[in-house]
């Protein structure tokens, strides 16, 4: 893996005396690694600036956090209206945005019996406090299961349930389609419902003969975002719900990364046809501002007494009122429609360019949230040409995360881009591949 701390472009000098300044300042663990660090200094729609004039087109949505792109003009002028007045910090008090954001998520969620949320201001804090509720109620049930390869955070339980070992030695993996790499089925057999369904339910059958009733929770993604964008065939999902419900275990679903319109539903418990007992949401539900929350059961989140889930910021009257906004602004203008229509278009130009170019192995997703594989190429590592992919993009003016499992780019726009912006992006990337290439 490829870790300069200090990395400088030509002709970009107030970027880079930006970049010189942070590596002097910020510890180098506090950012994840991309070759380009591009500096922002305004952003609007699907676009970002840096100092130097030069625009961008934003393929990562910051980290799938601006759905409905950057300065959306509805969004920050009903997000100004929610907070006007307002303190930016109402602890032990309570507000009227506090009681909207509420209300509305319950009715957006629309599952009848998720009717309660708790607050929290990161993604990971809003796992473990999903998990904290799940043990609270069941505290003779030791067992957590997780899905192998799943990213729910890196503090505390979040990250114990995080990946493929843990340091929990409660925590127990199972194992997560995927159907590209799988080794569990043979090639021509791999993502059939027959042949894959009776291994997980094995596998399942298994656990369940081991701990019996000591299993508490079972928790997992729609999608695997960060081990490369891995999208498991729905009935994968449907038999751990089903699982879960016949043993009364509480199903947690993590879709901190794919709520609010990603997979092309406005959520992706929708999207995969489940139901979980407690719904973890986060980044696009605030469109930027540090919000997340856990929908759930009333008999799993109401046993909590009084400041046993607070914190300081959590729930806090701007979170709230950017809760609203996105739901204002989802609600006027057709989003999650516009998210299918580009899907399409994003299908067509991803499978093309892998098509064109040798080096790109699997294209894999759903809605706006797409993964491009790239493979050991010319001498070169799959993970060397991900970063030259990223950079060379960078340079046609199309910003990229660094990649993810060091060698699967994230495509991943906001969900308002328009036709003529997806071709931008894929005229972008086309040019920028070619010349690793070398044509
Ligand atoms: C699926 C998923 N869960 C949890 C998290 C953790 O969220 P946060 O970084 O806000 O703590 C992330 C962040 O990328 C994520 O993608």
């Amino acid at each position: 893996m490829i870790t300069e701390s200090l990395i400088q472009h030509d002709n970009e000098p107030k970027s880079n005396s930006i970049r010189r300044t942070v590596s002097q300042y910020v510890a180098r663990g506090h950012k994840t690694y991309t070759p380009t660090q591009l500096v922002v200094e305004r952003a609007e729609g699907v676009y970002l600036w840096n100092p130097e004039g030069r625009q961008f087109l934003d393929f990562s949505s910051g980290v799938l956090v601006a759905n409905l792109g950057h300065a959306h003009p509805y969004f920050e002028e009903r997000y100004a209206e929610h907070t006007k007045g307002l303190p930016r910090n109402a602890y032990n008090m309570l507000t009227q945005q506090e009681a909207e954001a509420a209300r509305r998520l319950i009715e957006n969620v629309g599952l009848p019996k998720l009717n309660r949320v708790i607050w929290a201001d990161s993604g990971s804090a809003a796992i473990i406090k999903s998990m904290w509720a799940a043990q609270h109620v069941y505290p003779d049930r030791p067992i957590i299961v997780a899905t192998r390869y799943g990213f729910h955070g890196k503090k505390g339980l979040a990250g114990d349930v995080t990946g493929e070992t843990s340091p929990n030695p409660n925590v127990r993996f199972i194992s997560f389609p995927t159907c590209d790499h799988c080794t569990l089925v043979p090639e021509d057999k791999r993502c059939d419902r027959v042949t894959c369904e009776p291994i997980y339910e094995r596998e399942l059958q298994e656990l369940r003969e081991q701990h019996r009733d000591r299993i508490c929770l079972l928790i997992t993604e729609p999608y695997l975002g960060a081990k490369g964008s891995f999208h498991p065939p729905k009935w994968y999902l449907q038999l751990l719900n089903r699982w879960c419900q016949e043993h009364d275990i509480v199903f947690i679903l993590d879709e901190v990364q794919a709520c609010h319109g990603r997979t092309g539903n406005m959520y992706a418990f929708q999207s995969y046809g489940v139901e979980p007992d407690l719904l973890v949401l986060g980044k696009g539900i605030g469109n930027g501002e540090p919000v997340a929350v856990v929908v759930g059961r009333d008999d799993l989140l109401d046993p909590f007494d009084y400041g046993e889930c607070s914190d300081t910021y959590s729930g806090n009257p701007r979170a709230c009122a950017a809760v609203i906004a996105v739901f204002d602004a989802f609600e006027r203008e057709n989003v999650v429609e516009n998210c299918q229509k580009m899907e399409k278009l994003m299908r067509r130009g991803l499978h093309e360019l892998k098509g064109q170019f040798p080096f790109i192995a699997f294209v894999r997703g759903e809605g706006l949230v797409w993964g491009v594989e790239m493979c050991d190429w010319n001498g070169k590592t799959a993970s060397q040409i991900a970063n030259e992919c990223v950079l060379r993009s960078y340079e046609e003016g199309l910003h990229l995360m660094g990649p993810l499992a060091d060698k699967v780019l994230r495509v991943s726009p906001p969900l308002v881009i328009t036709e003529a912006q997806v071709q931008e992006g894929m005229e972008k990337m086309g040019r920028a591949f070619a010349r690793i290439e070398g044509r």
